[in-house]
């Protein structure tokens, strides 16, 4: 039983991977300790709110669910050009209400420290967001994060472009510092980037044909207008190379905790620039000199996309039946 500490900032691609995770939990394999939520693809009121929608929905709704550390100091805009304004695909009023406060919901910073202090090595973080709750937590308690079973995060570009600018990945841009010192917090790091996640369409055909099987369930439904409204921008910002469906990405570091012969990793030391009119929030690894020695993390570089999302499908499959 894998016990995970989720932070997160849905859209699009967290709401699958908190659903997946779910289906986990209720086949007896994940625990979820708590989730925590970021400002990134829209703000922290929303991304909570979004939250407890998901987990009441995933049948979780008695986890606890943390609120952002202050905004983090941003260069970007947020992302509901992609996730729609409320980072749920505009759907979130279809969504089961959630009556909880975020005025008075804890904060991320103090539920991390709090986790992981509990039970030291035990917790898995995952982290599906830009790194401002998981910094905060390393800097108001130095070396938090190194009591962390593992901390896996959906982070970076290495081998490709980024996504929101040339040289950077959403999570990186987005708070690049906070990024960097999670980097250098000597954590036991399980880096997912965009070279193993833009693998991973999932497709309208398949939310259809769940929808189908199940039309009466509120999960089928909501994944599958979640997918049409995801497809339309994708479509428009050419993700996904004129497929219908969106990309997954956040969804991959659950493949990576349950499922990880779909993935293959190198050993590196992942560096991330803070500064520069077009580089902050630019990931890289040096690779000279076979400079193994000081790596950091173990970083995702192939990914078998089919068997990954055949897994997911019958995960989500199961959720719903
Ligand atoms: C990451 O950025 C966000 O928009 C997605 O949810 C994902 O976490 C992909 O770059
Ligand atoms: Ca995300």
């Amino acid at each position: 039983l894998r016990k995970l500490l989720v932070d997160t900032d849905p859209g699009g691609d967290d709401a699958i991977a908190l659903l997946w995770l779910q289906s986990l939990v209720r086949q007896g394999l994940a625990e979820l300790v708590a989730v925590t939520t970021a400002q990134g693809n829209v703000n922290g009121s929303r991304t909570f709110t979004s939250a407890c929608q998901l987990l009441q929905l995933g049948g979780c709704a008695g986890v606890e669910v943390a609120r952002a550390v202050a905004d983090p100091p941003g260069i970007l805009p947020d992302a509901r050009h992609i996730h729609g304004a409320d980072g749920m695909g505009d759907l979130s009023a279809t969504l089961p209400a959630s009556r909880r406060d975020w005025q008075t919901a804890p904060s991320a910073d103090d539920t991390i420290i709090d986790a992981l202090t509990q039970s030291p090595g035990e917790i898995t973080v995952v982290g599906l967001a830009p790194l401002s709750n998981l910094a905060a937590a390393e800097a108001k308690r130095p070396g938090i994060l190194k009591l962390a079973k593992e901390v896996v995060l959906m982070l970076g570009a290495f081998e490709r472009q980024g996504n929101v600018t040339p040289l950077a990945e959403f999570n990186a841009a987005y708070d690049p510092q906070a990024a960097q010192s999670v980097l250098e917090s000597g954590a036991n790091l399980v880096v997912l980037p965009l070279d193993v996640t833009q693998e991973l369409i999932f497709r309208r055909q398949t939310a259809r044909e769940m929808r189908s099987r199940a039309p009466e369930s509120a999960i089928a439904v909501f994944v599958d207008r979640l997918c049409e409204f995801m497809t339309e921008t994708a479509l428009r910002y050419r993700e996904t190379a004129g497929i219908e469906g969106f990309l997954v990405h956040d969804a991959v570091t659950v493949a990576y905790l349950f499922y990880p012969e779909t993935l293959k990793f190198r050993r590196a030391e992942v560096r991330i620039e803070t500064e520069g009119r077009y580089s902050a929030g630019y990931t890289f690894i040096d690779r000279r000199h076979g400079a193994k020695l000081q790596a950091n993390a173990f970083v995702g570089c192939e990914v078998n996309r089919q068997q990954l999302l055949a897994i997911l499908r019958d995960d989500l499959q199961q959720l719903i039946a």
